[in-house]
């Protein structure tokens, strides 16, 4: 089976609503109706009703950066589940390295303790990934290691352990609504992006895992997506590899020449476009 590429933008901390709904036009102008391929934009909450007002009717997709496993109740400054499917979205990230307070490069705002501000952790991350099917979102969860942990050759029991534990519990009927996302820390808004083999050959690793969590047949079905510094250049590179179903993009995400551009190369690198 096929898997359909899925290009999603994480617009991160970027864009007021009226900044967003003007991108949000743009791209659907570009983007809407484009075969074979997926497309879909994380922007922040607030901006999330323009945005999925200005894409209404449209192939392309709104999401959430985060979730919160709780409905409702006294959890200050959480969002839920249910609150981001009325407001419009389909997809919604889970685990985000930046969410995991693990940074490539922290800057001074985020010395010392302040890097873990953010606190998400592999029981978190389930949480909000069983949170999100269970409101009828597809959770995008994020694995990946840092630097130091590639240096130290704990790449793949870094993934795994992100995998396994991101995963717990959701029941194999609920497996097609998950995306995984590979994010190498050390790749991320940093312009060093991962070589095309080796993106390739963690998403591999990636649906072994699946395959071992819900079967070889399932697992074909899931989509793998790479993420860190993809951009117009790299992305046909990393498109035509067989194991990477799409991006999950940032910095480019913000331009929509170059968005468009990542998503021409994901149609393109799956022979769809
Ligand atoms: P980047 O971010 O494309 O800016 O490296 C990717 C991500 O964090 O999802």
């Amino acid at each position: 089976m096929a898997r359909i590429p899925f290009v999603c933008g994480n617009w991160k901390l970027n864009k007021t609503p009226d900044e967003a709904c003007a991108l949000a036009q743009d791209l659907r102008a570009r983007l809407d109706g484009a075969p074979g391929v997926e497309v879909g934009v994380c922007p922040p909450f607030v901006c999330i009703p323009a945005v999925a007002e200005a894409l209404k009717g449209s192939t392309v997709s709104v999401g959430g950066q985060d979730i919160f496993w709780m409905e409702k109740g006294a959890y200050t400054g959480e969002v839920s589940g249910p609150m981001l499917v009325s407001a419009g979205c389909r997809y919604v990230i889970v685990g985000h390295s930046e969410r995991r307070g693990r940074f490539a490069k922290p800057g001074p705002e985020l010395a010392g303790d302040l890097m873990a501000v953010f606190g998400d952790n592999d029981t978190t991350v389930n949480r909000k990934a069983l949170a999100a099917l269970s409101a009828g979102l597809r959770p995008i969860i994020c694995v990946g290691e840092t630097l130091e942990e590639r240096q130290a050759g704990r790449t793949e029991v870094v993934v795994e352990a992100q995998v396994r534990a991101g995963l717990a519990g959701v029941r194999p009927e609920q497996a097609e609504e998950v995306v995984l996302a590979y994010e190498p820390v050390w790749a991320i808004g940093t312009g060093e992006k991962c070589d095309d083999e080796e993106a390739n050959r963690v998403c591999g690793l990636v649906r072994r895992l699946l395959a071992q969590v819900w079967g070889p047949e399932k697992a074909q079905g899931i989509r793998v997506l790479y993420g860190g510094s993809v951009d117009a250049q790299n992305a046909p590179g990393l498109m035509r590899q067989s194991e990477v179903d799409g991006g999950l993009v940032g910095g480019k995400s913000l331009i929509a020449d170059d968005f468009e551009k990542i998503v021409k190369a994901a149609q393109q690198g799956k022979g769809m476009g």
